[in-house]
């Protein structure tokens, strides 16, 4: 396994569609444990492929309220149903040094492909619920703060550093 290098925003990276996984072959399993591993190395409970620079709709989840904490391996990854609202604080790899409350579905059923190619289904609520949803929006080009006010997003964004403009 290899540490990868994590992109921080607004590395354009973040903001493209990432394109879907044909076949589940040695590459992706490769992929998918070095993402294993550089979200360990960074502590965080979740990473997407763009994360690490590579636009593949990939992600890994870390199950942190399940007995053995597993990560999951969620390949094209799609939310089919979506229920209640919750609010909870968010922060991200790719964001260093911020966070904020976004409110999203507080259970949502998943399909996805696991690491053999094979079509799995989650349900869940709670936080792996919340990585998910979390990390497919990366896949999507979308990161965390694009969900909050405008107001919170300007102060998020001049904090990491970055020239605010307003998108039109
Ligand atoms: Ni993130």
């Amino acid at each position: 396994m290899a540490k990868l290098e994590i992109k921080i925003y607004p590395d354009p990276v973040l903001r493209k569609k990432a394109r879907r996984v044909e076949k589940v072959g040695d590459n992706e399993r490769k992929l998918a444990y070095d993402m294993i591993e550089t979200m360990r190395f960074a502590n965080g409970v979740g990473l997407a492929a763009p994360q690490v620079g590579i636009s593949r709709r990939i992600v890994v989840a870390e199950d942190v309220e399940g007995d053995n904490r597993a990560v999951l391996t969620l390949i094209n990854p799609r939310i089919t149903q979506k229920k209640g609202k919750v609010k909870l604080c968010e922060g991200c790899l790719s964001l260093p040094g911020v966070s904020n409350d976004v409110v999203r579905p507080e259970f949502v059923t998943v399909e996805a492909l696991n690491l053999d190619g094979d079509e799995l289904k989650i349900n869940t609520g709670g936080i792996l619920a919340r990585i998910i949803q979390h990390e497919i929006d990366h896949l999507d080009g979308i990161v965390f703060i694009d969900k909050v006010g405008f107001l919170k997003r300007k102060k998020i964004i001049k904090q990491l550093g970055v020239k605010f403009c307003m998108e039109f």
